[in-house]
């Protein structure tokens, strides 16, 4: 039996008065990557949100229900501490404009004001890019700005500058949607590797991403987790019909 670093249960997200999630319970497996998927506007990305509170940050916003890290209940915790424990990669690339390549990577640890010296952080820089697999093509470049960089490029570099602070779970919302297939290809491969040593929890709209990349696959629809199961089960014999019809692309589902 793997062990299950998150657990989400009961849970319940709103924006003033509208309940965008409703009743999930759903337990995250370590060292996998696990897909969150379903149609635009079921909550996938408030779902993430709520994982690392930054739905909080949303005026009107509200949850109920418990999330735990590790057993810890995360609304009990200091969010900015919470933030270095559960990273975040965004939709699209967003690096900081006018910052370097290095002072990019680094950007939680002054955010933060955690100290760190000289030798250690040029340490810290050559890891997460070696892990991000973009070491080799920027190496020679580290002073420059990372806007020069492909959007691949840019989106492996948000991804260092997750990894930077030794999160324990990495969330992805569609990392890949804005990036051609060939940056999109790296990244799923990239995904794989991560799993090692971090516990990966994607929001993808692409079902081939899914089947090649998740060990485990969520479906959501209109706020409700639908099921959840092993990828290849539910790509081959789901319980339920909104998932078959998802998955299959022969629901009636409003797409973006
Ligand atoms: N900042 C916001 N204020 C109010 N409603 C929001 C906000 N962000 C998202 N929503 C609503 O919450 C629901 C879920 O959205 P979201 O989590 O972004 O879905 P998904 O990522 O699955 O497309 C949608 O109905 C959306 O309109
Ligand atoms: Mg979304």
């Amino acid at each position: 039996m793997e062990s299950e670093i998150l657990k989400i249960e009961k849970f319940y997200a709103f924006f003033g008065k509208n309940r965008v999630l409703k009743d999930v319970t759903l337990s995250i497996p370590e060292y996998k990557v696990t897909a969150i998927m379903g149609p635009s506007g079921c909550g996938k990305t408030t779902l993430i949100r709520c994982i690392n509170r930054m739905h909080e940050l949303t005026p009107e916003a509200r949850i109920e229900g418990s999330i735990r890290l590790n057993d810890q209940d995360i609304y009990g915790m200091n969010p900015i501490i919470l933030r270095r424990k559960i990273g975040m990669v965004f939709q699209r690339p967003n690096p900081f404009p006018t910052m370097s390549i290095f002072d990019n990577v680094i950007a939680g640890y002054k955010l933060n004001g955690i100290k760190v010296g000289k030798t250690e952080l040029n340490g810290i820089v050559e890891r997460s890019l070696q892990k991000a697999a973009l070491w080799n093509e920027v190496k020679d470049d580290l002073f420059k700005k990372g806007t020069f960089l492909s959007g691949g490029q840019q989106q492996r570099l948000c991804i260092a500058r997750a990894l930077a602070m030794n999160p324990e779970i990495l969330l992805l919302d569609e990392p890949t949607s804005a990036l051609d297939p060939k940056a999109t290809a790296f990244i799923e491969e990239l995904i794989v590797e991560l799993k090692k040593s971090v516990t990966i929890l994607m929001v993808t709209h692409n079902t081939a991403q899914a089947a090649k990349t998740a060990n485990y696959t969520a479906f959501m629809y209109l706020g409700d987790l639908i099921e959840f199961g092993k990828t290849s089960k539910l790509f081959t014999v789901p319980d339920d019909k909104r998932t078959e019809e998802y998955l299959t692309g022969r629901g009636e589902f409003v797409e973006d």
